[in-house]
């Protein structure tokens, strides 16, 4: 890895280091501000693998010259074994067709209504977006972190639609809606490690073309696949709540709820809409995030608060007992506070061996904490061990509910005393009633194996 220096540039407007001493702290610093980013990142990588993400945007990605980005961005996705799905819209591109051919915009219920001269003006942006987005995609993403990745990328016609019809009277003519996505064909596409591009046009039996939405060929193509996401990257920063405040995550009970309340108007109401068709066909979480951030996309999906709004089928975040499963995330949760001596080196094999004494909290399928619990039942007093909470859930009282977890665990077992040995955490546990304790109040047992080298204080709770 000593060829990174040369990939990673020095971040803009760093300082030139005006000695060598200088230099050897901001590399170090450097490390470890790398090995930092890349450790918080690691669980991601590894619940996102093989894993289906739809990522749906409107044509003003490609109008405002956002595309380059986020194809880089899609490329590093695919490159750790996302399969991808790119949904696109071409909304800023049929009006200039439109206007290019003299043809006025008519809209009834929310949607354009596509006579036959639209549709051709829809068929042409389309078309013009398509192959835009194909040439970004070809072009080996010089000067971004993926240069010289190769992406094949399939579009074809995977979507088949109907005519929306005569609403209250008014005929949409050539405006459709999603009837049937072919999802074998996407999955063998996928599978082959393609990235496949979907267009709002779809195709009847009959061979007549129908102008549909982005968010409706999305939403369609993620239920159609049992995709595990899907991403929209939108005009807008995500949902905002009566407070005007971003709202960051919601169960769907919720969004189906602020639906109803009628207060999300416009294309943010849209994409509530479509995230919530999508949820309740059974896509694990929907994202509506905003397209002018750059890297927005990582950022939504690496970063535990994420950047957007997040709706989820089921509750994201949960407190619950390990499993063998879990022992990776627990290893890649402990091992930085094992190296730098705040916890007690475990390897993998003991982990493995006392699974069952840990309590892990995960969200959105990456584990965030951990806490183990050792019963010394005849002395029916026990420990708490691993109490870990990752750097970026820190604060937010995951800590805490980890130590009721074990509390109840250690009542259930007939315990009537934890204790917890500790060398930089006193406080926390203080503040949390335990009280100082010696290390003669420890079990025989554990007495034994005690290690005085390291001086941990002995930390008492009555429950
Ligand atoms: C200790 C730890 C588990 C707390 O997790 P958490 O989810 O941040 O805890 P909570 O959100 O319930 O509590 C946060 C509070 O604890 C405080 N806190 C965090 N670490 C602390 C420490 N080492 N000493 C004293 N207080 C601490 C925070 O400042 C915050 O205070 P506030 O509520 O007044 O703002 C977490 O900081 C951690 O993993 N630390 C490293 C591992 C460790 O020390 N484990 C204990 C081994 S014995």
């Amino acid at each position: 890895m000593n060829s990174q220096t040369d990939l990673v540039p020095a971040p803009a407007g760093a300082p030139a280091p005006s000695n060598a001493a200088e230099s050897v702290s901001q590399h170090d610093a450097q490390h470890a501000q790398f090995v930092d980013w890349m450790r918080s990142v690691a669980p991601y990588i590894h619940a996102f693998q093989g894993k289906t993400f739809v990522v749906g945007f409107g044509g003003e990605v490609v109008h405002q010259n956002l595309l380059n980005a986020l194809v880089a961005d899609i490329a590093l996705l695919q490159a750790m074994g996302i399969q991808i799905v790119l949904v696109h819209g071409s909304r800023p591109q049929v009006e200039e067709q439109m206007s290019l051919h003299g043809v006025e915009s008519e809209f009834s219920h929310g949607m354009r209504i596509t006579n036959a001269r639209a549709l051709e003006s829809a068929k042409e942006a389309a078309g013009e977006v398509r192959l835009d987005i194909e040439a970004a995609i070809s072009q080996g993403l010089p000067n971004t972190p993926m240069a010289h990745a190769h992406i094949s990328v399939v579009s074809g016609n995977f979507v088949t639609a109907r005519p929306v019809g005569i609403l209250d009277g008014v005929d949409f003519q050539h405006t459709g809606v999603v009837r049937k996505i072919d999802a074998d064909s996407i999955r063998h596409s996928l599978a082959s490690r393609k990235l496949v591009l979907l267009s709002p046009l779809g195709f009847s039996p009959t061979g007549e073309a129908f102008n549909l939405s982005m968010e409706d060929v999305a939403s369609a193509a993620a239920i159609a696949l049992r995709a595990d996401k899907i991403v929209f990257l939108t005009e807008t920063q995500g949902l905002i709540n009566e407070e005007n405040e971003l709202i960051r995550e919601m169960s769907l009970d919720d969004a189906y709820k602020l639906q109803e309340s009628g207060t999300v108007l416009g294309d943010a109401g849209f994409y509530l809409k479509h995230s919530i068709r999508a949820c309740r066909g059974g896509v694990g979480r929907a994202h509506i995030i905003p397209y002018s951030l750059d890297g927005g996309l990582l950022l939504e999906l690496f970063l535990h608060d994420g950047v957007g709004t997040m709706i989820s089928y089921e509750n994201l975040e949960s407190l619950r007992e390990a499993t063998p499963d879990d022992v990776g995330g627990i290893l890649t949760l402990i091992e930085p506070l094992e190296t730098d001596g705040t916890l007690v080196r475990r390897g993998r094999h003991q982990i493995e061996r006392d699974i069952d004494h840990f309590s892990v909290i995960e969200h959105d399928g990456v584990l965030f904490g951990c806490a183990a619990l050792y019963a010394y039942s005849q002395e029916r007093i026990g420990e708490m061990a691993c109490l870990t909470v990752s750097p970026e859930a820190q604060g937010s009282g995951d800590g805490e509910r980890l130590l009721r977890r074990i509390e109840q665990r250690a009542r259930a077992r007939g315990l009537t005393r934890i204790f917890v040995l500790t060398t930089r955490t006193e406080h926390w546990f203080l503040k949390r009633g335990f009280v100082k304790a010696n290390v003669d109040d420890l079990p025989e047992d554990r007495r034994r194996l005690y290690n005085w080298q390291r001086k941990s204080l002995v930390l008492m709770k009555q429950l």
